[in-house]
């Protein structure tokens, strides 16, 4: 069987990918400069696996490198997570985001090219709607961006839809994620943000562990039952299976895009009770003004998914909340604690 590259396998969703590959007997390779991450989540990886994950510590940018891992490796396939993902930072360094985003993917589609790999599965986000046009959302609805993040996401799209167009041998797949939040239910890896978190479920996790005094609930005059922000929050593992999916249904040339959600859309408030039931504390907050660039309401239609790849979500709210308060507990200091 030939291996699949993993970029970014290090990274959040990379690793729980990982642990679901091997486990249905596939061969994965990681490429990853750990610039936002860190080995010992691949030697969590093994543990919960009992294999070896062969790494190569590298940039995708790298062309040499990356001439280096298809030379020695039989890749049949990619599924490319690396890229730079806080849209706060991409507003500060448009630059490193457009760099690292968009020219990695190009030396990586290039190396591909170059080498007949012509099957990959990206990482896009339900951040290419921009302002929703309609809710839920489906795979038809408008497009825009509202930050640099989000076009690098964007233009990604574009150049591989643009590829598919001059060589129709490619066989390419967009995952569209909405909110991916919770753990692997080992509590050996999970979400390990640097710093203090920008997105709402790891920031609840410090207060509960003590870390941070209170969550700031940011904005509750939203056109939304309760007035808070409406995400649809989708489990990390169902996520992770989305991929598998994505590598086993979709076997014929053209570029397939697929929403990856619950369908469902969940409150600030919301989220934060279901972390308290999670582990059984009150989670002070405080209402505080909108962030700017936030949209009130978010969520997926995933039917093309359901019925194209025969995937669907299917943990909730409180198992997402249970596994990141297990994650968490056990590691309150990510990784390298
Ligand atoms: P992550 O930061 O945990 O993982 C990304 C990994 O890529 C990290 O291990 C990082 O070290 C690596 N990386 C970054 N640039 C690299 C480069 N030039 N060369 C080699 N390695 C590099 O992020 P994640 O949450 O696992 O996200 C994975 C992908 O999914 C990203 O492309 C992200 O934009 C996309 N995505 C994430 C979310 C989310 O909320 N987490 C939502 C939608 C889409
Ligand atoms: N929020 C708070 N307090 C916080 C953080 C967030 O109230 O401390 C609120 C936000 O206002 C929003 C909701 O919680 O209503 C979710 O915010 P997140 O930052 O967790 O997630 P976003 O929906 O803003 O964005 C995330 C990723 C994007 C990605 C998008 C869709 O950060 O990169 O999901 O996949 F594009």
């Amino acid at each position: 069987m030939k291996s699949i590259l993993v970029t970014g396998g290090a990274g959040y969703i990379g690793s729980h990918t990982l642990v679901e590959l091997i486990s249905r007997g596939y061969d994965p390779i990681v490429v990853d400069n750990f610039s936002n991450s860190s080995p010992i989540c691949l030697q969590r990886v093994e543990q919960i696996t009992g294999k070896s994950v062969k790494c190569y510590n590298a940039d995708i940018r790298n062309k040499a490198v990356m001439q280096q891992i298809f030379e020695e490796n039989q890749i049949g396939s990619v599924i490319h997570f690396a890229g730079l993902k806080a849209v706060g930072e991409s507003v500060a360094m448009p630059l490193e985001y457009y760099n690292n985003n968009v020219y990695g993917t190009i030396v990586l589609l290039q190396t591909m090219q170059k080498f007949g790999v012509k099957t990959i599965v990206f990482s896009s986000s339900a951040t290419v709607y921009g302002t929703p046009e309609r809710l839920p959302l489906d795979e038809t609805c408008r497009l825009s961006t509202t930050n640099p993040y989000g076009a690098t996401k964007l233009m990604i799209e574009g150049i591989l839809q643009d590829l598919y167009v001059s060589d129709n041998s490619w066989n390419i797949t967009l995952l569209r994620y909405f909110n991916p939040v919770g753990a692997h239910e080992s509590g050996l890896i999970g979400e390990d943000p640097k710093g203090v978190p920008n997105n709402l479920t790891p920031y609840i996790a410090q207060v509960a562990t003590g870390k941070l005094p209170f969550v700031r609930v940011m904005g509750n005059d939203y056109p939304t039952p309760d007035g808070t922000g409406v995400r649809d929050y989708i489990h990390v593992v169902d996520l992770a299976l989305g991929h598998i999916k994505a590598l086993e249904k979709m076997q014929s040339s053209g570029v397939h895009v697929f929403n990856l959600g619950t369908g469902k859309g969940y409150s600030v408030l919301d989220v934060i009770h279901a972390f308290e039931r999670a582990c059984g504390k009150p989670i002070p907050y405080q209402i505080v003004a909108r962030r700017p660039g936030d949209i009130a309401s978010c969520f997926a239609d995933c039917t093309k998914a359901n019925k194209q790849l025969d995937w669907q979500a299917h943990l909730g709210i409180d198992e997402m909340c249970q596994s990141l308060w297990n994650w968490q507990s056990k590691n309150p200091n990510g990784f390298e604690g």
